[in-house]
């Protein structure tokens, strides 16, 4: 008969291999613990706590950035946050912008900039170029800084003063009418683009318009005021002060071939400067449909030059230029 072994654990050994267990659990819990905790600390968390859907918490958080996530979460659950912060050119600093565009919605607003329900993008592009501000009254000066870039519309300025400093006399064979100027920079990359469109397309490019002064745009602008009031001038010309001309970075451009504003946007020269005149560094400023962003109506004739780096971008965004520099530049 063989005699069974019996092992006896020495009392030290079980109390050690008691507390071996005892860590283990309360590792695990207090690892279980701990992450739960940090989680709570989570944006995600925090963000579903608040009311957020899960979809809704993703975009917020795959979109912002802590500093921003802080200040979502002092606000109260919006369903209209994500829904801006979605958009393309969404702007932090504009949320309350966007958001009180939507609590101050009626049909009335919709009627007048055409749109049907709440279209975001749309609501964000009039926020950011500051339509939804009073036009002239509000306006602040115009960032000379930003050099061939610089943005003059309804919300920026130049004031009575400015005028650049490099202006030159432009050839009689480039215009009709009375004499021009323009800056010299711009004045070559013009004459660049007149000769591409005279070789390309035998067009002749004509300058109707170029430099305007304060005193001329008040004469332009005056002009259309007394024929068919302030709604309509507004709507086609600058205030004094306000106009892109007196930056000596536009031309009013026809050709030979279309000379009038009527029919210039069903003209060959047109086609040809709209798809042509960005390489050259000029950009159509007022294009048709927009008129609720840069507060003109369609003017095929207005090329703006921005430099060419900068107007390929432009043109190849497909945005306006207020757009663009509220977004990219300001
Ligand atoms: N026609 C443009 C808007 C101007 O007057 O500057
Ligand atoms: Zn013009």
């Amino acid at each position: 008969m063989t005699k069974k072994k019996v092992y006896h654990l020495k009392k030290g050994t079980k109390i050690f291999l008691f507390l071996c267990v005892l860590v283990c659990i309360s590792s695990y819990y207090g690892y279980q613990y701990y992450q739960d905790y940090l989680y709570k600390q989570s944006y995600e968390y925090k963000l579903l706590e608040l009311g957020y859907k899960q979809e809704q918490m993703e975009v917020l958080v795959d979109k912002l950035n802590d500093e921003q996530l802080e200040k979502i979460l002092t606000y109260q659950y919006n369903e209209f946050i994500p829904e801006f912060v979605k958009t393309k050119y969404f702007l932090f600093k504009n949320l309350e912008g966007y958001l009180s565009q939507v609590i101050t919605q009626d049909e009335d607003f919709f009627k007048y900039h055409g749109t049907e329900g709440y279209d975001y993008e749309h609501l964000v592009a009039l926020v950011n170029v500051r339509a939804t501000e009073n036009p002239y009254e509000e306006a602040l000066l115009v960032d000379e800084s930003k050099g061939y870039a610089m943005l003059a519309n309804k919300y920026y300025e130049l004031g009575s003063d400015y005028e650049p400093e490099d202006l030159v006399d432009i050839e009689l064979k480039y215009y009709y009418g009375d004499k021009k100027q323009i800056r010299s920079e711009v004045y070559e990359a013009f004459k660049e683009m007149w000769n591409a469109a005279n070789e390309e397309e035998g067009i002749y490019l004509i300058v109707d318009s170029a430099y305007r002064s304060y005193e001329h745009q008040k004469k332009v602008y005056q002009f259309y005021e007394d024929s068919k009031g302030t709604k309509y001038a507004d709507s086609i010309a600058a205030r004094p002060g306000f106009s892109e001309h007196q930056t000596g970075l536009t031309l009013d451009i026809y050709s030979k071939e279309c000379f009038n504003a009527k029919t210039f946007s069903k003209s060959k020269t047109y086609a040809w400067l709209v798809d042509n005149s960005y390489k050259y560094g000029f950009i159509l400023r007022y294009p048709d449909g927009k008129k609720d962003i840069t507060g003109y109506s369609y003017e095929s004739w207005h090329y703006r030059y921005v430099g060419k780096e900068l107007a390929e971008k432009v043109y190849k965004e497909g945005i306006t230029f207020d757009e663009y520099y509220a977004f990219y530049l300001e």
